[in-house]
């Protein structure tokens, strides 16, 4: 599908594709079997400019588009989930709403260390009680002199662990659910603020997964991102962003899962042949390879209505969904092309299998993305 993508788009996908192959393939197990987050890597991936692709260079972006961006998560994804998703949640889920909702000093005094991987970022949506209910938010923000003070904790938090800077929702209004809750942009630093419990996770173990607790967290009022209570619009709008990081992160998996197969098939000698020889084998291969083709156009045209400033949302959710299920999808064939092998640790399979779950759950559920879908089709 080059012919879609620009001479731009192609040459950073192919440096992206280089860079993923020499330096995130040869550590990405053993990264997630120890659970250890790659900081080299991403340290490095912000000296290429990976950590702020589709920024402007004047807040020390590349200055590309988004296109360019899912190509970037796909290939990085193709090797390593975790990474993918590292990338995904900071640019997609921080620098996204800072640049969309900031004002002009936000912009100034957090984008340039985000968008060059200097510091890395997370977003805190989600809530014990608040998941796909995502309004219904109970950690607070009070008002108090010239500060917000902010109680309760945050689940989930993608970057948790290791991030700087927060991209955090809290109720201004309680009570009023996705009509009271504001944005705020929380620093690590703030007395108050502090990691909890971080998960113990089936996949994408190389990225950080925590618990975030707030305790009268001083937050200075020039750091709410947005206007007052209109936290739950700015949450919703970066989500359809992230969900084409998640998307393009599905298809990385699902990319792995078809070229991990194919070699396969043509090594493996069963009954005096290549396994590849046995239709049951190449219908596989021929479904994995044609669901992956419609989730990356799906992608693709999601990304390219974002780029234009068209909306996007349902287009989102429809590449995302599919994505996620394609990928999914692949992993289950690809260990069954495997066969026993598949299921041990030798191959990478069962680590493409362990990955592509979450797709399906963070950043919306599919039943969330079907029920936007849906709500679009209805209205
Ligand atoms: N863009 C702009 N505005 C939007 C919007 C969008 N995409 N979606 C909704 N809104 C607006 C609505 O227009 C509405 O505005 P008004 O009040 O002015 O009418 C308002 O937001 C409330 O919308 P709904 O009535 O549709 O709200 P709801 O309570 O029914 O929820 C939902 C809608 C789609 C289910 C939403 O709650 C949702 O997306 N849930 C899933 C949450 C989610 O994706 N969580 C992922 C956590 S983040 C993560 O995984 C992090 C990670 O680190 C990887």
């Amino acid at each position: 599908m080059d012919y879609l993508l620009t001479e731009e788009q192609r040459m950073l996908r192919d440096m992206v594709s280089k860079f993923a192959k020499e330096k995130i393939a040869p550590v990405a197990s053993e990264n997630e079997r120890n659970h250890r987050f790659p900081w080299e890597i991403i340290r490095e991936a912000g000296e290429l400019g990976l950590m702020g692709i589709a920024y402007p260079q004047e807040y020390g972006g590349a200055g590309m588009d988004f296109v360019s961006y899912f190509l970037a998560i796909e290939e990085i994804s193709r090797w390593c989930a975790s990474t993918g998703v590292i990338i995904s949640a900071h640019s997609s889920l921080v620098c996204d709403p800072i640049y969309r909702f900031g004002t002009e000093e936000q912009k100034r005094k957090y984008l340039p260390e985000l968008l060059s991987g200097k510091k890395i970022g997370s977003f805190s949506l989600t809530e014990a009680q608040a998941g796909s209910d995502a309004g219904n938010t109970k950690t607070t923000a009070t008002k108090v002199g010239n500060k917000w003070i902010l109680n309760g904790s945050k689940l989930f938090a993608t970057n948790g662990a290791e991030a700087d800077v927060f991209v955090l929702i809290a109720s201004t209004d309680p009570g009023k659910k996705t009509k009271g809750v504001s944005a705020f942009i929380v620093e690590k630093d703030m007395p108050g603020y502090r990691i909890g419990k971080l998960e113990r996770k089936l996949g994408i173990r190389a990225s950080s997964t925590a618990e975030i607790i707030l305790e009268n967290v001083e937050v200075p009022e020039e750091n709410m991102l947005g206007e007052l209570n209109q936290g739950f619009k700015v949450a919703m709008v970066t989500l359809d962003g992230g969900r084409l990081g998640i998307a393009a992160q599905a298809l990385g998996i699902a990319r792995a899962c078809i070229e991990d197969s194919v070699k396969y098939a043509k090594e493996r000698v069963q009954f005096d042949q290549p396994i590849a020889n046995f239709q049951a084998i190449q219908w596989m291969l021929a479904d994995m390879w044609m669901e992956y083709n419609a989730a990356w156009l799906l992608t693709w045209r999601a990304s390219v209505m974002k780029d234009k400033g068209l909306p996007y949302s349902a287009e989102a959710s429809l590449a995302k969904l599919k994505a996620s299920e394609v990928a999914m999808d692949a992993a289950r064939k690809a260990i069954q092309i495997h066969g026993g092998y598949g299921y041990t640790e030798d191959f990478n399979v069962e680590r493409y299998y362990r990955d592509a779950k979450i797709t399906e759950i963070y950043e919306g559920t599919s039943e969330i993305q079907r029920l936007v879908i849906a709500r679009h089709l209805l209205k």
